[in-house]
């Protein structure tokens, strides 16, 4: 579920008219809605509660500061993966104790701000990574929590590129790797080999391969008694763009709970999309109508910088006007939805239904609030478009659009060839 409905055929956000915010924010624009965040993080919240765990959210997916202090300020800590996202995260306000770092190449200025900053778990994906991370602590006379990340070779039902749990990817370690380093902790006098993570992979819709992956781990455990506290699950609920039927948060926590549960560890959670996926659109308006012997386009001011979902992944996103004619019906062709960007690959949906568009009308491309803005460029120099976030029946620009000088901000043009 989530607040983007249509009200006498115009589309809202929460009690904002989409089409009101388009006349005072240029588009492109991503608009957010702050109750659909919150309802979905209180849900997996609710699913959750027989272990009380802690909820960090995965910024990769949506890491605008207002987006991450609304996260905060309801309670949630925060999953990141770069020195870039601790920055964001400090300035959303996050308690560090609730602050999980993954990612396979940390940097030792990365290593050392977040080790000064106080975070609660370093998620490491090598034993070079250990050593590092065992060498700054000690300079820094501190003794950090790690969680080893498990490579637990399950094979999730998902585009290839964010299957991160098969034995192939550069994710984790193996069992027995695993079992080495915690029979050599010796070696590491400042880190505090404390959990166990494991991430299997994005949009996943059926429990099965966590079932698998953390029913492997657990066993792991057992068998070779290792001594953790905590278990970090990992991000992965997939959701709803089409046709799929996600399980719901419920239902996926009812699967794993009694694993869960009988385990006796603190566990950590790391949803993104689930969290950010259905509450923000892309909102862009139509350029122009192209027909063409083959094929007929609408041509829209929004783009594969802006959105590369569906260039990357061939991801489907449901398109709709912002707002419907009563007679739209009769005017419904098929056309495919492309922005400006000089390849064939630039498009937002192929091959769909929509009413007539004229120049000027706007679309909503839903669900774009995860890994929508996030992975957006600047390819073809256009500029990024604003981010807004809606609360109640106010907006709130919390991203403006660039201009063209912050396009070329910190480059020169080197004195010989002036
Ligand atoms: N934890 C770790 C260690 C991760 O690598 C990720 C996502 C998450 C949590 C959050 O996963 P989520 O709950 O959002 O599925 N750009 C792709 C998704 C890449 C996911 C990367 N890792 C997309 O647009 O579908």
């Amino acid at each position: 579920m989530h607040e983007f409905a249509f009200k006498n055929n115009e589309l809202y956000c929460e009690r904002m008219k989409v089409g009101d915010i388009a006349k005072r924010v240029p588009t492109p624009f991503y608009l957010y809605s702050y109750k659909t965040l919150i309802d979905h993080y209180r849900k997996i919240k609710a699913a959750f509660r027989p272990v009380n765990p802690l909820i960090c959210f995965s910024v990769k997916s949506s890491s605008n500061i207002a987006v991450l202090r609304a996260m905060v300020k309801n309670g949630a800590g925060l999953d990141i993966v770069s020195g870039g996202e601790l920055y964001r995260a400090r300035l959303a306000g996050v308690n560090p104790k609730r602050v999980v770092y993954a990612g396979v190449g940390k940097r030792c200025d990365e290593i050392t701000e977040a080790i000064k900053f106080g975070i609660f778990f370093f998620n490491v994906e090598s034993e070079e990574e250990l050593q590092e991370i065992q060498r700054v602590a000690k300079s820094l006379g501190k003794k950090v929590n790690v969680a080893i990340r498990i490579n637990p070779d399950v094979i999730p039902k998902t585009h290839s590129y964010i299957a991160t749990g098969k034995g192939e990817t550069k994710f984790g370690l193996d069992f027995e790797t695993v079992h080495k380093i915690f029979n050599s902790s010796w070696r590491y006098p400042n880190l505090n080999l404390n959990g166990l993570h494991v991430h299997v992979g994005s949009q996943i819709l059926d429990a099965a391969p966590f079932q698998a992956a953390i029913h492997k781990i657990l066993d792991f455990i057992k068998k070779y008694h290792i001594a953790v506290e905590y278990f970090n699950i990992g991000g992965g609920l997939g959701i709803m763009y089409s046709i799929e039927h996600p399980q719901t948060a419920r239902s996926f926590a009812e699967k794993i709970l009694p694993m869960l549960k009988r385990s006796k560890l603190k566990i950590i959670l790391e949803p993104g999309r689930f969290i950010s996926g259905n509450s923000g659109v892309l909102i862009t308006r139509v350029l122009y109508n192209k027909l063409t012997p083959r094929k007929k386009f609408v041509i829209v001011d929004g783009a594969m910088n802006d959105l590369i979902r569906p260039s990357l992944y061939e991801a489907y996103h449901k398109i709709v006007p912002v707002a419907v004619d009563g007679n739209s019906s009769e005017t419904s062709e098929k056309v495919d939805i492309v922005g400006p960007i000089c390849e064939s690959g630039d498009f937002l949906g192929k091959d769909r239904l929509l009413p007539h568009m004229e120049s000027g009308a706007l679309l909503a491309v839903m669900g774009a609030g995860a890994y929508g803005f996030t992975m957006s460029s600047n390819y073809n120099s256009r500029r990024r478009g604003a981010e807004v976030m809606v609360i109640g029946n106010k907006f709130y620009v919390v991203r403006k659009k660039e201009t063209y000088r912050d396009l070329v901000r910190g480059e020169s043009i080197p004195r010989i060839l002036k």
